[in-house]
């Protein structure tokens, strides 16, 4: 199933601490964009790529892109201040290219390189079918509600999932989301908390506990040795 996915990829990196947009870092000697990048380029299924950038990186990344051989960007919108302004920014652009309502297409943090082929192909085929389609998997922990240090709440762990990226959508039901969620000035963290206000639902597509965000310094360690594993 063809799809086209938006990278937001104009963050800061504050947690990582690196001084600099935490993308830029080195996984095993490639950048963590180049790694997130590359996974879509060599798809055959992605028809193209949406990259959020900040304008003071545009150049630094255009000589990326160049350099290693990624030639599916179709489009390269400025970021906004939160990331959820960075999607937009990128579905935006995927109309102004006059891209259709019923395409499909994914939002992918740019910081989570270790993506598999396998879930990119469900998500896809559960949008095209259903509308929205998300990855996550079951939490291994007991979640608790905290209030001001004290438990107000333990969800039954069976019914309680870890969401991550990609999260795959019909264009237009994604466009109506975002264009609603910024009418009424409504911050989300994902992109089906902003479906799931339309009322629509939003499938789940069970991933793989190494589909990690590269965050904290933490998980670079944990992301060099998930890539030593796999050369082994
Ligand atoms: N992102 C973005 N625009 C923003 C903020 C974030 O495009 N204004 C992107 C990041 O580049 C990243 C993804 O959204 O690929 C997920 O965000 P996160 O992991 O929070 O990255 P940062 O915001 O860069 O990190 P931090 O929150 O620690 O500053
Ligand atoms: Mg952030």
């Amino acid at each position: 199933m063809e799809y086209t996915v938006m990278l937001p990829a104009a963050g800061s990196g504050r947690r990582m601490g690196a001084g600099e947009n935490k993308l830029f870092l080195p996984l095993a000697e490639k950048p963590i964009l180049v790694r997130t990048l590359s996974v879509f380029q060599q798809d055959p299924d992605c028809a193209g790529i949406i990259l959020a950038v900040r304008p003071d990186e545009r150049d630094r990344i255009r000589g990326m892109l160049e350099c290693h051989g990624i030639t599916k960007i179709t489009a390269m919108p400025d970021g906004g201040g939160e990331r959820q302004d960075s999607v937009r920014a990128c579905v935006r652009a995927f109309g102004a290219a006059g891209g259709a309502d019923d395409a499909v297409v994914m939002v992918h943090d740019a910081a989570r390189p270790f993506l598999s082929r396998r879930v990119i192909r469900e998500l896809a085929e559960t949008a095209a079918g259903h509308g929205a389609a998300i990855a996550a998997v079951p939490s291994k922990d007991t979640v608790k509600q905290v209030t001001d240090g004290v438990v107000e709440a333990t969800p039954d762990r069976s019914t309680v999932w870890l969401v991550q990226t990609p999260q795959a959508f019909r264009a237009g039901l994604l466009a109506e989301a975002e264009e609603k969620a910024f009418a009424d000035g409504f911050l989300g963290t994902d992109e089906s908390m902003l479906v799931e206000r339309l009322g629509h639902p939003v499938r789940v597509v069970e991933s793989t506990y190494d589909n990690l965000k590269m965050t904290t310094k933490v998980d670079l360690a944990i992301g060099e040795a998930l890539l030593k594993r796999q050369e082994e």
